[in-house]
């Protein structure tokens, strides 16, 4: 199937990186958020984007324009009736999205895909509250979208070999090195990176290390362009607390365990630069 017009549901940090990158890539995007207000803050952070990379030269004012006028920004689900895929990006909640499904199984026509921006679901639990499982995969992104070159394509046990050909085109068309994984846990990249990013706070815990040294020892010894405890703080205490505790009830290893230092500090409220202070204070 040819895909021209995309739906992304979310214009959170990640469903408004792929709304970005979708419109920038010539796609004409719906994007949706449940408020006006949340709808305004996900444009106004997409503009400030585009207009840093005018100012940097990357990027002319007229193709900013142009992406721009590919954004359809709604509050409503009726505008997603006529896209050929789908991208969810909302809440980690597996109510919300199977509602959100549901409602968008009555509303669009057969043909379209639909696929979770889901890191810690399981890709089948939602495709099983629509009559199109065979048309429904995981897409997931990296934060953040625009840069970060990679797409993780996930096949459930029932998602189709089209629907799979078609995602992987689309990840291409977006300017994504697409690599297709099975429907467990952490999918490839947080399958590794957080038994990585776990150990990093238990080394902290168990005072091998001081955070900065940490980070330093990765950043210097491995080319990472993060250490691990500056990404903690990126990609957010909670998120990846969340993730690691999905991850450890389905493998019950260890190594998926959040360590007390990481709860402690969710329970605190310090989830990172979201909250103003993780690791490091913002
Ligand atoms: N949105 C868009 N562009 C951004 C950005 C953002 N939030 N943050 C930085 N950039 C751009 C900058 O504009 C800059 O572009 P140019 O080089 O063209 O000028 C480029 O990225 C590099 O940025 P900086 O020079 O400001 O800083 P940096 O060199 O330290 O790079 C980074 C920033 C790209 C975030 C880099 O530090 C990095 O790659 N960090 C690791 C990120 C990572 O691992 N992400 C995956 C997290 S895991 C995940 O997302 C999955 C999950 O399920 C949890």
């Amino acid at each position: 199937m040819e895909i021209r017009k995309v739906g992304v549901v979310g214009c959170g940090l990640m469903g408004g990186g792929i709304a970005q990158t979708s419109a920038q890539s010539g796609f004409e995007t719906v994007v949706r958020e449940v408020s006006q207000e949340l709808l305004d803050k996900g444009l106004a952070r997409i503009e400030r984007l585009l207009a840093k990379d005018v100012s940097k030269g990357k990027l002319t004012a007229e193709a900013k324009d142009a992406t721009l006028s590919r954004l359809k920004p709604t509050t409503s689900l009726e505008a997603f009736a006529d896209c050929h895929v789908i991208v969810e990006a909302i809440i980690e909640n597996l109510d919300a999205k199977r509602e959100l499904y549901s409602a968008l199984d009555t509303l669009c026509p057969p043909e379209t895909i639909f696929a979770s921006n889901t890191s810690s679901l399981t890709i089948i639990e939602m495709a099983a509250v629509t009559k199109r499982s065979d048309r429904f995969a995981g897409m997931h992104f990296f934060n953040p979208v625009p840069v970060m070159k990679l797409v993780e394509v996930v096949r459930s046990i029932v998602t189709s070999d089209a629907t799979i050909a078609t995602l992987k085109e689309f990840g291409a068309a977006l300017g994504k090195t697409v690599v297709e994984a099975k429907d467990t846990p952490g999918f490839i990249v947080n399958r590794l990176l957080v038994p990585y990013l776990l150990d990093a706070v238990r080394v902290l815990e168990q005072g091998t290390a001081s955070r900065e040294d940490i980070d330093q020892g990765m950043q210097l010894g491995c080319g990472h362009p993060m250490g691990p405890l500056t990404l903690l703080d990126f990609v957010g205490l909670d998120t990846t607390y969340y993730i690691a505790e999905i991850m450890f009830e389905e493998f019950k290893e260890p190594r998926f365990a959040p360590p007390p230092l990481l709860k402690r500090m969710v329970l605190a409220g310090h989830y990172g630069r979201k909250t103003g202070k993780g690791f490091y204070d913002y």
